[in-house]
């Protein structure tokens, strides 16, 4: 099952991929976690890994990437990718690891003035279209800030969007937005409500729509401080264990 994780700035989306990614893993599966922020250089650090070789490298860099996939196009699609592309056909100098989870990231932008990211999103795009997993596999999809991805069609190859919503007014804005995207693209979208507390818990519950709430998690001191310090976020909470419990139902369904 392949999920992209999303929501606004800040709001949890890297910590949550971690701390899922962990359960999941205790839970038996494989979990390949796929690094689609190409600003941000936390998860590696949430995960307790190193920081993998940008996977845009293997084909030649940023520039090549776009090259390589337009020469690619056949009747009307593109990939630099083999069909029934499994995760164990990824080299693993682009890889990092840490028991049964592996950490892909697509490509990070680096220097002043290098141009955007729009091949990172391609390449991502037709990777997560190709990739089959199996049974015991789980794909999570940590994304940059926002809904930029979704127009370079990052969520198609994605089974079920997760947004993350902390409790402030933007992310209850975004997640109308997201909501209308998730109908347009056919995907089912679920939320989770990251950093609460008891009364900011509530007026999220009331001011999404709720149906669509499988987690809440409250803003949690170890998690807070882990992340400071650049330490794992290798522990167990119960908002994460619900989300768990939710997507291998859905799996299983
Ligand atoms: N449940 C939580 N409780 C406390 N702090 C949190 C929680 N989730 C995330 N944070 C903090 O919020 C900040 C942003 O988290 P991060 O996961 O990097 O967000 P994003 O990937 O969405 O930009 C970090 O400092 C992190 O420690
Ligand atoms: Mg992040």
């Amino acid at each position: 099952m392949k999920i992209l994780i999303c929501g606004k700035g800040g709001c949890g989306k890297s910590s949550v991929t971690a701390l899922l990614a962990g359960e999941l893993e205790k839970r038996g599966y494989k979990v390949i976690v796929v690094d689609n922020d190409e600003s941000n250089f936390g998860l590696h650090s949430q995960l307790g890994m190193g920081l993998p070789k940008d996977f845009a490298l293997h084909f030649g860099g940023k520039r090549m990437v776009a090259e390589k996939l337009l020469a690619s196009k056949k009747g009307g699609r593109f990939s630099v990718f083999r069909e029934g592309l499994r995760a164990s056909d990824i080299p693993k100098d682009y890889m990092s690891k840490k028991g049964g989870i592996s950490l892909l990231a697509i490509g990070k932008i680096r220097d002043f003035g290098e141009g955007c990211a729009c091949p990172f999103n391609a390449l991502s795009a037709d990777f997560l279209r190709m990739l089959t997993l199996s049974k015991d596999e789980f794909a999570l999809v940590d994304t940059d800030a926002g809904i930029e991805h979704f127009g370079r069609g990052v969520e198609a190859g994605c089974d079920l969007l997760l947004m993350v919503i902390d409790p402030s007014r933007e992310s209850i804005r975004l997640a109308e937005k997201v909501n209308k995207i998730a109908e347009n693209v056919s995907k089912p979208l679920y939320y989770v409500l990251n950093k609460t507390d008891e009364e900011t818990a509530r007026v999220l519950l009331d001011s999404v729509d709720q149906s669509k709430v499988i987690s809440v998690i409250p803003a949690d001191k170890k998690v807070f401080r882990n992340c400071l310090v650049g330490e794992a976020l290798d522990f167990e909470l119960k908002g994460i264990r619900e989300l768990a419990d939710f997507l291998e139902s859905w799996e299983n369904e």
